[in-house]
């Protein structure tokens, strides 16, 4: 289930030329299930009609002059107190400035003042005027009280100039939003998971290449919805063809000697490691410092052991005392639960995620998954077919109560 069902989200739109980019934002929020109410600055109203608002959210887009109508004093008290987040989006620096000293004097400033929730701001404005030593001044002071700012981004301005200054885009504002709200609401808040995704890559010469045929959504799905459930996430990954969640902290790897190297790092002031990476266990020994020639004749390449990542963290593990739960996947295509138990016992993992990866519908480059988890305990949990982000759901909830 989405993360915004059901959430209750005041849009503040302010008088930036970004306002229509607000109203992409807003049909965005509300085809993820929030509730979206949009709260007009006087100067919005100049840019785009409040009725694209109400189009898109099905609520009201309420403006200016509703702050003087019969709901009156009440109406700001009222949406502040009942959000669960308050995003303006585009703010301008008038806006900011405004927040920044606590002044009210239009609706959506008096509901910014009233309300309750986590704030997040998405800055819009000529570069100059975000680089003024005011406007950062005031960024620094609504900062310290705890709003969130996503952007500004640089790049081409309205004022035809070049700079930091342009709202950040649509599905980046939704991205840090889903954090926001995790943090406020979520089981893993305060936690720090490292998850590993992706295949990885071996080179044989400066050319080529051994890899193979993960594709990395079960690993992006288990940062987003750790993010979801309020994590900071080290996401570690070899490139896939995904864009990764907004809000997790992504370290680049190719070899398993990398991926060795950017999780031994990682997992020293971490919660938990989820190892959903399909990692190489052999490379090529001696890899060719130059191109081999086809006129060479066929190359004999010699492989040898890769480091197994799993297996070194258990070696660290008893220095590492905050690491709490590790988890690892076990890839089969045959013999899945015996396969999968001894490299739980083996790897002295906290459970492991079993799947069949001959099955057409699980495993390797498709959207869903048919995982069984298995305990030291012997327990096991047999999952139906469900997407990535369901079966990442579930491995996540095992691993916030085993840190509860
Ligand atoms: N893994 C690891 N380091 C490796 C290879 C695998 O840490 N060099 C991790 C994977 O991320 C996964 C678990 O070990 O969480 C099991 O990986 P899998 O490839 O299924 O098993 P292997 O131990 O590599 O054994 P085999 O390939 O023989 O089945």
């Amino acid at each position: 289930m989405s993360i915004f069902a059901g959430k209750r989200i005041i849009l503040g739109i302010t008088g930036s030329i970004a306002a229509y980019k607000g109203a992409d934002l807003a049909s965005k929020l509300a085809q993820a299930g929030a509730q979206v109410e949009t709260v007009f600055s006087p100067g919005a109203e100049k840019f785009i009609a409040p009725l694209t608002f109400q189009s898109v959210t099905g609520r009201k887009a309420f403006t200016d002059a509703e702050l003087w109508g019969g709901e009156a004093h009440v109406l700001h008290v009222g949406l502040g107190h009942a959000a669960d987040m308050l995003i303006i989006a585009p703010c301008t620096a008038n806006t900011l400035a405004k927040m920044a000293h606590g002044q009210a004097d239009n609706l959506l400033t008096v509901t910014a003042l009233a309300a309750e929730c986590p704030i997040l701001i998405a800055p819009a404005m000529d570069g100059g005027m975000f680089a003024h030593p005011a406007t950062q001044e005031n960024v620094r002071i609504l900062t310290g009280r705890g709003v969130t700012f996503v952007g500004p981004a640089p790049g081409h301005l309205a004022s035809g100039l070049v700079g930091v200054g342009r709202m950040s885009e649509p599905l980046e504002i939704l991205g840090v939003a889903r954090a926001v709200l995790g943090r406020k609401l979520g089981r893993l808040r305060g936690r720090r998971l490292v998850i590993t995704a992706g295949g990885s890559q071996e080179p044989i010469d400066p050319v080529r290449v051994i890899t193979n045929r993960s594709s990395g959504r079960q690993g992006y799905a288990l940062a987003q919805v750790a993010l979801d459930m309020g994590a900071h996430v080290t996401l570690i990954s070899h490139p896939t063809a995904l864009t990764p969640p907004v809000g997790a902290e992504v370290v680049r790897v190719d070899t398993v000697q990398q991926m060795l190297e950017a999780v031994s790092g990682a997992i020293k002031d971490a919660d938990g490691l989820v190892m959903a990476a399909a990692v190489a266990d052999f490379r090529v020994k001696t890899v060719a410092g130059d191109k081999i020639k086809k006129r060479d004749g066929i190359p004999q390449i010699e492989l040898e052991a890769a480091p197994d990542v799993l297996a070194a963290v258990a070696n660290q593990r008893s220095g590492l005392p905050r690491l709490k739960v590790v988890v690892g996947f076990a890839a089969e295509s045959r013999d899945l639960l015996e396969n999968a138990k001894s490299k739980l016992i083996s790897k002295k993992l906290d459970f492991i995620a079993a799947n069949d990866i001959s099955a057409g519908d699980a495993g390797f480059a498709v959207e869903t998954n048919r995982i069984t988890l298995l305990y030291p305990d012997g327990r096991s949990e047999s999952l139906p077919l469900m997407d990535k982000g369901a079966a990442a759901q579930h491995i996540l909830n095992r691993v916030a109560e085993i840190l509860e």
